[in-house]
Order: structure tokens, then sequence, then C-alpha cells
């Protein structure tokens, strides 16, 4: 196995692996190096579903996403992306076409933290479709010390779509106005302990105990930092990638731009922490 880091905050890159015969050894150097990196790309794999959730179950306990009708019918804890880029009367299906655009972090939406989400891609379109990310890590560090001082203990409530509950269509009926997730804006990281920001400009409704101008306000000042942080990693999709995030310390952002009609379809899990995992690490 052979693990290259292109970029020194952000990006470790595998290759030379198979990961359904992965020695508990060189998963736990995987394990590492995605702490460390942030983003854990493995090349090459050839896997079956089960192949794919038994390596993603090495991370963590799954949990089927809240979006259902993207679950794989026979195995919650699988969504597939991609599929139904074109509705039935031909017209394209934006919430299925532009899923994950926009800076963000997955599940923030959830009172229970998701630790990481991963990719397995089946089929990649011959242009376009990247995906970038950048590590809260760096724009939390690179903030002015006053900004800092600012956000100290404000919490931030995240529901499903934001302001805006862009995506909302995807989501059963049922799980449309469920009360938003309070989570701090600057977060300890359970296992590397290094602080963050988390604040992601996609699914924030607002700042705790702010008025409404002055949320909005903070908002935009923070996306500024967080998307303008030089720790990016821009992944080009192979068929065979497997892509690992940590969503506690990265922000992430799909790049759409691939013809309507060609195939960019993956298996996806989100991968949970367990409360007994945060507490190990404190
Ligand atoms: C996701 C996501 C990005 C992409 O699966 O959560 O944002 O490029 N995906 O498909
Ligand atoms: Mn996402």
């Amino acid at each position: 196995m052979k693990i290259d880091r292109p970029h020194p905050k952000i990006g470790a890159i595998a290759n030379d692996v198979d990961v359904r015969t992965l020695s508990d050894a060189d998963w736990k150097s995987l394990y590492d190096a995605w702490l460390d990196s942030v983003v854990l790309v493995v090349r090459g794999q050839t896997l079956t579903i089960d192949d794919f959730l038994a390596y993603s179950r090495r991370f963590g306990r799954l949990k089927p996403h809240r979006v259902k009708k993207t679950r794989h019918a026979d195995y919650p804890e699988l969504t597939v992306m991609g599929l139904g880029t074109r509705k039935p009367d031909g017209k394209v299906d934006k919430t299925i076409y532009d899923r994950g655009g926009g800076w963000h972090t997955d599940s923030p939406w959830d009172t229970e933290i998701c630790k990481g989400t991963q990719l397995y891609a089946l089929a990649i379109p011959s242009i376009g479709g990247d995906t970038l990310f950048a590590s809260m890590y760096e724009a939390y560090d690179a903030l002015p010390d006053t900004l800092k001082k600012r956000i100290e203990g404000l919490k931030a409530e995240h529901a499903y779509g934001g302001r805006g509950r862009r995506g909302n269509e995807l989501l059963d009926p049922e799980d449309r106005q469920r009360p938003p997730a309070v989570h701090p804006v600057v977060r300890t990281h359970e296992e590397t302990g290094r602080k963050s920001l988390y604040a992601n400009p996609y699914h924030i409704l607002r700042f705790q105990g702010l008025a409404e101008t002055e949320s909005e306000a903070l908002i935009d000042e923070l996306a500024g930092h967080m998307t303008s942080t030089p720790a990016q990693y821009r992944h080009k999709w192979q068929v065979g990638d497997i892509v690992l995030w940590d969503n506690r310390c990265a922000l992430h952002s799909a790049t759409g731009s691939y013809p309507i009609d060609e195939k960019r379809i993956h298996w996806r899990t989100t991968i949970m922490q367990d409360p007994a995992e945060a507490q190990r690490a404190a």
C-alpha cells in the first residue's frame, strides 16, 4: 500500500491496496492518514454492495440517510447517488443532478454527529463532476483573533436545506419540518483534539442568541472565511475510487457541470460517531 499526500493540509491518496482484504495494520494506516488529512481517497477498487458496507463499517456505525427515496431498496444503509437525473417527462431533476452542490458538511441537521461520509464511484462522466473539499481546521486557525473571540461559545441551528430548505423535495413529507439540530460553531475534534469551524453555509438557519440581521451577516462573514481557505482538495473521480471525508472538520461541494445524459453514480454510506467513541476520545 502506498499513501501520497499531494497537499500538506488536506487529502491523502492510497494506491496498491484492496480494501476487501485489508489487514488491521493497513486499515489503521488508512484511518490515521484520514484523521491527518481530512479526506482519504482509495483508488482502484472493485466492490460489491456487501464489500462496500463491510469496509464502511470498519470506520463506525452506519446510519440510513434521512432521504428515504434514494436509499437502496434492500440495503437501507446504502444511498445511491445520481440515479434519475431526468424525470419521466424528460426534464432534468435538479434535486438529483445538483445534489451535494454548494459548500456544506453532511448531516448537521441531525442531533447525532456524522463522523464521515464515504462514496464509491460506479460511473463517472467524461468531463466535470469533481468534488471540492476544504479544511475547517485551517479555516478556523486563520480567523482573526477578534472573530475567534466573537464566535467562542456560539451555537448554530441547522435544518435540512437551510433557510431556503433547498432540496427539501428529496425528503418524505413527514421529514420536512423536523426541528433544527443545534451544534457549537467552534468544535473540538473528538479524535485529533483540533479546533474547527462548524457553521456550514448551506444547512445553517441561524446563530442562537443573535438578532436576525446580525446572524445573517455573521453567516456570510464566516462563509467567506470557510470557503477561501487555501487548504482545499479537488477530487477528479475515476471509477473504482472510494473517497471518505471527515464531516467534523471539512466542508465539501459537488461542482456539477457534467453532461446531463452521462452517468455519475456513487454508492454512499453515512458513518456515525458513537457517543462512547466520543467519550473515549475526550
Ligand atoms: C454527499 C455529497 C458530493 C458529490 O454525498 O454528501 O455532497 O460530489 N456528494 O457527489
Ligand atoms: Mn454532502
